[in-house]
């Protein structure tokens, strides 16, 4: 994460356990909102699975505590960048996504994080959401490889 500063990074890491907490709650409230606020975004998902918060939480967790060496989790992001192409989401659909998240988080934790806080973790979000859209982006490219029909 390079390109963020020492007073973000510090803020992040003091505030993980906050979210770390509520993970679940957060990324089940994300989705909920997701699919009331955009539910053009609700095809993209084949029935979605129960686990699918969990799955995004350990994503966003995993890429928390590896915040100054993202590379050891390319091979998690590949699997993800996998289902993403294959199911369709695109760029435009990560602005979405964080609203959902950073509302869910300002309902359930705003006792605990103040606005500053919050909006350091909506630059996160878009940090480990800039890896996936550059990677996808070549997916993309070469999906014909990926999925031959
Ligand atoms: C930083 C942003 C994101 C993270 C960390 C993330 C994380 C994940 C993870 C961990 C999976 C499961 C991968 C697997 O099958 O092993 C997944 C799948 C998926 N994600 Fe994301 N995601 C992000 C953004 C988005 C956005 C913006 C959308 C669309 C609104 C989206 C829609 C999907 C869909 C449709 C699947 C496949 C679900 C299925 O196969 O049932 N994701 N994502």
């Amino acid at each position: 994460m390079e390109n963020v500063s020492q007073e973000t990074k510090k803020l992040l890491k003091d505030t993980e356990h906050i979210i770390w907490d509520k993970q679940i709650e957060v990324t089940h409230r994300m989705y909920e909102i997701l699919f009331e606020k955009y539910p053009e975004t609700k095809s993209l998902f084949n029935n979605f699975r129960s686990h699918q918060p969990n799955m995004f939480a350990a994503a966003l967790m995993a890429h928390m505590i590896s915040l100054d060496e993202p590379e050891v989790l390319l091979s998690f992001r590949v699997g993800i960048c996998r289902s993403h192409v294959k199911a369709g989401v695109k760029e435009e659909h990560y602005p979405m996504l964080a609203d959902a998240l950073i509302s869910a988080i300002k309902e359930l934790l705003s006792d605990q994080m103040d606005e500053k806080t919050i909006d350091v973790w909506q630059k996160w979000y878009y940090f480990l959401a800039n890896l996936l859209i550059e990677r996808e982006r070549d997916h993309y490219a070469e999906k014909h490889l990926l999925f031959p029909k």
